[in-house]
């Protein structure tokens, strides 16, 4: 079926940096409060920028990046864009038609939005993985682009200091090589209130019950990461990072301490951004590239939980 190779990631976030001390001035909380039960110290809040422009901006500098690297790409050879948002602007057109007409592609691209929540990027990787291989032009750009900041009721302190605005796109292709890309997705609708939200009216913020969040992230963490690995016939001593979803350190302290030995393959930033949704694993994803942290040949584990529930997982060989 090939294998999904990452040829550049890219990201956006808006120009108003917001402190866990700016967010104290605005409901009853504290930077000590919030780095203690989170580990957030800032997150980024859109003001002129929506949704679509941070997509457009993360999906640019991945296409401007994959020109520089991939001798064999150009624009016209992207065959399909998903844009993973739970805050787009509009209902339709989709944010993805959006990126596709800022990138002056025209007509031999397919373009949605993809609902997933948190888990958005990853399920947007296993679609793009399953699709590339039905449609003629062989890249795909996949992003994560949410304006959180809109689902926001600012008036409780429990949700509100959790969540930021950002963007992350990452351009693959299909290839024909030996490697790695195992990718898998899953939900159960049957919680569906423990996290919710929406844009209607203050009634239908995002509203959610944080320890049973808790709860379910770390079995959903262990559970994905433990498949994948199995049925890449991988252990943890053959990763070099894993990339959580980035909504709580206290999430990923709690589940790294099952893999002892390789607490440090562990990535965390949700100091620097707060809980992004779709976008916090394109993010991580994109800094530990651009740092040069992570390297042609290294072995890494994308892992995403959120709302719906959904949950997805991934293992690839970058
Ligand atoms: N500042 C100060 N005090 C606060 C704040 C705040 N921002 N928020 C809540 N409190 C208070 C509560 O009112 C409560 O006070 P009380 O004891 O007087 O009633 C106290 O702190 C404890 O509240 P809890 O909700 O029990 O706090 P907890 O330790 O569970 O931490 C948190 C809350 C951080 C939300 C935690 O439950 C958590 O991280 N859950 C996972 C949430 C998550 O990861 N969500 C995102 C995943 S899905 C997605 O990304 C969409």
């Amino acid at each position: 079926m090939g294998v999904l190779t990452f040829v550049s990631t890219g990201k956006a976030l808006p120009k108003r940096k917001v402190t866990n001390e700016d967010i104290s001035k605005i409901v009853d909380t504290s930077d000590e409060w919030i780095r203690t039960r989170t580990g957030i110290e800032k997150r980024y809040y859109c003001e002129e920028e929506s949704c679509t422009d941070l997509a457009i901006e993360a999906a640019k500098l991945a296409v401007e990046r994959g020109l520089e690297r991939d001798s064999e790409f150009s624009t016209d050879k992207i065959g399909l864009i998903i844009v993973a948002t739970t805050s787009a602007d509009y209902a339709f057109p989709s944010t993805a038609c959006m990126v596709g007409k800022a990138l002056n592609l025209k007509g031999n691209v397919m373009a949605y939005d993809l609902s997933a929540a948190c888990s958005g990027f990853i399920y947007g990787l296993q679609n793009a993985k399953a699709l590339l291989s039905e449609i003629d032009n062989k890249y795909a750009l996949v992003i994560g682009s949410e304006k959180m900041s809109k689902l926001l009721d600012f008036t409780d302190r429990s949700t509100c200091v959790l969540f930021g605005d950002g963007a992350a796109a990452a351009l693959v292709k299909l290839e024909d090589r030996e490697g790695i890309s195992y990718i898998r997705s899953y939900s159960d609708g049957n919680d569906e209130d423990l996290i919710c939200g929406g844009i209607a009216s203050k009634d239908s913020f995002l509203k959610m019950k944080g320890q049973s969040v808790f709860k379910f992230a770390v079995r959903a963490i262990k559970q994905s990461v433990d498949e994948v690995l199995d049925r890449a016939g991988l252990d943890m001593g053959d990763i070099d990072y894993v990339i959580c979803h980035q909504a709580n350190a206290r999430i990923i302290d709690f589940v790294k301490k099952n893999y002892e030995g390789h607490e440090d393959k562990f990535y965390q930033n949700v100091a620097d951004y707060a809980n992004t949704s779709a976008a916090s694993v394109g993010l991580a994803l994109d800094d530990l590239i651009e740092s040069g942290e992570i390297k042609r040949g290294m072995k890494i584990v994308l892992v995403g939980f959120g709302a719906g529930l959904t949950w997805s997982a991934g293992v690839f060989e970058i």
